[in-house]
């Protein structure tokens, strides 16, 4: 694992977005695996920066979301579908028909996973994919306990996700309970892997991934048996590494 130490968030979001158009401008046709959440929304501004102000072109890209809650029609504020558009797509030229998330609404959950397992393999592999952490180290919607050899599956989300996730809603009844996510192996198909930790919220689930002990307990160090990931940290999330 490559690691990258910087002095905030906004650098962060910067070094990402350095990363993001290097492959862009690599491969026009990229395939980008996108997050959602706090972490990478600095990424995702400093990428419509590039757009507006530097030229950068994502008419030609197609992007795979990790992840939609479960229940939420994708118009609903708070689906994934929502935050990509409003945070990303609607400020890109992106063609929206090469933009691609879970259905949170399907009626077969069970066919919507293997269906979008399928997608990944038909339009992947994923050149680049852009990982935030969960507290409790999970990728994607991966919390503790998923296996390694885990495909896009439904997943109930732990208590502490849907805490942390409560500020986005009403009130923290209104988190889904549950989610499709791309699983560990869905992931770890990825040519190369990007991973962002901000915050001194995050220091601990850092400390843990550095510590390199693979295991289900954490998901996130199963990041450990791919051979090109990049972890940006800043100072506050890398605090707690010795
Ligand atoms: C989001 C996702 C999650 C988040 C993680 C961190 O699509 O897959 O794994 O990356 O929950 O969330 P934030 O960035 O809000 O701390």
């Amino acid at each position: 694992m490559n690691v990258i130490v910087v002095e905030n968030y906004d650098e962060m979001s910067l070094r990402a977005a350095e990363i993001v158009e290097q492959q862009v401008l690599k491969n026009a046709k990229s395939i980008l695996g996108l997050a959602t959440g706090s972490t990478p929304l600095g990424l995702y501004g400093k990428m419509v920066e590039g757009f507006k102000n530097r030229g950068v072109s994502y008419e030609q890209i197609k992007t795979v979301n990790l992840d939609e809650y479960q229940g939420l029609n994708r118009n609903h504020p708070n689906s994934y579908h929502s935050f990509m558009y409003e945070n990303l797509f609607k400020h890109i030229n992106i063609q929206m028909r090469n933009t691609y998330l879970p259905d949170g609404q399907a009626r077969s959950v069970e066919e919507e996973c293997e269906r979008y397992e399928a997608l990944i393999e038909r339009i992947g592999p994923v050149h680049l994919q852009i990982l935030g952490m969960g507290t409790n180290g999970h990728i994607g919607f991966n919390e503790p306990g998923t296996p390694e050899g885990s495909l896009t599956h439904c997943v109930e989300l732990d208590e502490s996700t849907r805490k942390n996730n409560a500020r986005f809603f009403e009130s923290p009844e209104a988190v889904p309970t549950h989610a499709i996510t791309m699983g560990i192996t869905s992931i770890l198909k990825s040519d190369r892997i990007l991973l962002l930790a901000s915050g001194k919220k995050k220091a601990p689930a850092v400390k843990k991934l550095m510590e390199q002990q693979v295991s289900e307990d954490f998901p996130a160090s199963f990041l450990w048996n791919h051979d090109d990931v990049t972890l940006i940290a800043d100072r506050d999330a890398y605090q707690l590494v010795e």
